[in-house]
């Protein structure tokens, strides 16, 4: 059918067509809006799941609700062995600017204290160039945000934003995407000063959205954490929304899947969103008219496979060194091993992953670290670990 028309989205951050299965998350969102506008106590949501299940779509699309109740918001992206101090400085800017205060002197004070908070990451004796704080023309406000300590620069700094906002009745959500790569000082001030801006019922609240352990990581960091967030994980689609995420984009150019068509989608795409896009793209291509048929699935799945290959798989695989590679076909051979579907979600023992290498654990330490750290494999308990990454074991095997 006309590729020009095509309606279907693959790709990471890509706005699906079709939202579909998440209307729980976005009620949920919308209460916690209104609540803590309210200055009433609310845990901030939390999204977790695999990589291609939608987290950063839906964070953006909470981003977007919070944007049409008037909210300031900005948004960030963690990364390993990055500074928060940048990057939120950011987000907070873009918030600040969204809020629209009327009062120009209060608006000013507020960026002088961003400014301030930032040019601490570089410490005084940085150069001119390293203390230029993108688009902040305010001046710098001193002894604000700016003693060093995260945890207590991050409390000011919260704290002035979401006084600025309670000022004009709105609130400010700071939204964080990849959050499982904030540093352990970041995660840990984040935490700190979450928890004491919900107590002194400010209208800011920090959205995050990251891999399957995010959880463990913040409540390694402060015990609490849990009565802060309340995570929400998202996951593959049932068949219902699968269905709906294809039909409906369909629908708006007057064609359809037929039901065995929809059948073996389901069974392809296992109903992870990335999968649901990439087929439906191929399919929609090779199709010759409506509607779509489950021999045109059949007909296009190489194409999707191919694509799959190299934009979701194949650019995380590259990421890996030759020894890292060796463990990601170990813990593929390790889940096959014990009988297990290496396609599920399961999880495999570092110790079996171990004996299908014939080393001993400690050996492979390095090789696990640097994958973890890389965001291929993730740990959700201890001597345990998992793909971030859907039927990467499947993958793993067609390669070999
Ligand atoms: N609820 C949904 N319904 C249909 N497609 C979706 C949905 N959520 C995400 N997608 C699609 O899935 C792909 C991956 O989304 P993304 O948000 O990047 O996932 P993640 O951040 O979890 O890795 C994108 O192509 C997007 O269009
Ligand atoms: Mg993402």
């Amino acid at each position: 059918m006309d590729p020009i028309r095509n309606p279907y989205a693959p790709g990471a951050g890509q706005r699906p067509p079709e939202l579909a299965g998440r209307d729980e998350q976005l009620r949920a969102f919308d209460v916690v809006l209104e609540r803590v506008a309210k200055g009433r106590p609310e845990r901030s949501l939390v999204l977790t799941g695999l990589r291609g299940v939608g987290k950063t779509v839906l964070l953006n699309m909470l981003r977007s609700a919070a944007v049409r109740k008037g909210w300031g918001t900005g948004k960030l992206e963690a990364r390993p062995d990055q500074s928060l101090r940048r990057p939120l400085a950011s987000a907070l800017h873009q918030a600040v600017r969204e809020l629209g205060h009327p009062e120009q002197d209060q608006v000013e004070h507020a960026l002088g204290v961003i400014r301030g908070f930032v040019q601490r990451d570089a410490g005084p004796q940085a150069r001119l160039r390293e203390q230029w704080s993108p688009g902040i023309d305010a001046p710098v406000v001193r002894g604000r945000a700016d003693s060093g300590d995260i945890e207590i620069d991050l409390v000011e700094l919260l704290s002035d934003i979401g006084g600025l906002a309670a000022d004009v009745g709105k609130g400010v959500g700071v939204f964080i995407d990849e959050m499982q790569d904030l540093g352990p000082d970041d995660v840990s001030a984040l935490c700190a000063s979450c928890h004491e801006i919900s107590q002194s019922g400010l209208p800011l609240i920090v959205v995050g959205a990251g891999l399957p352990h995010l959880p463990a990581v913040l409540s390694a960091s402060k015990s609490y954490s849990e009565r802060l967030f309340s995570y929400q994980r998202i996951d593959r689609l049932t068949r219902d929304a699968a269905d709906r995420a294809l039909q409906a984009p369909a629908g708006e150019e007057d064609a359809e899947f037929d039901d065995e068509a929809l059948e073996a989608m389901y069974a392809a795409t296992g109903g992870y969103p990335y999968f649901i896009q990439a087929y439906g793209k191929a399919v929609w291509d090779h199709a010759p008219r409506t509607p779509i048929t489950a021999a045109d699935v059949e007909l296009a799945a190489p194409e999707a496979e191919r694509e799959l290959a190299v934009g979701f798989f194949g650019s995380r695989y590259d990421r890996a060194t030759p020894a890292e590679r060796d463990y990601l076909r170990a813990m593929a051979d390790a889940a096959t091993d014990l009988g297990a579907d290496a396609d599920a979600v399961g999880s495999v023992a570092t110790a079996d992953v171990a004996a299908v290498l014939g080393k001993k654990p400690q050996s492979l330490s390095p090789a696990r670290d640097a994958l973890l750290k890389k965001g291929l494999i993730y740990s959700g308990e201890r001597g345990r670990i998992a793909f971030t990454v859907p039927h990467f074991g499947r993958y793993l095997r067609r390669q070999a």
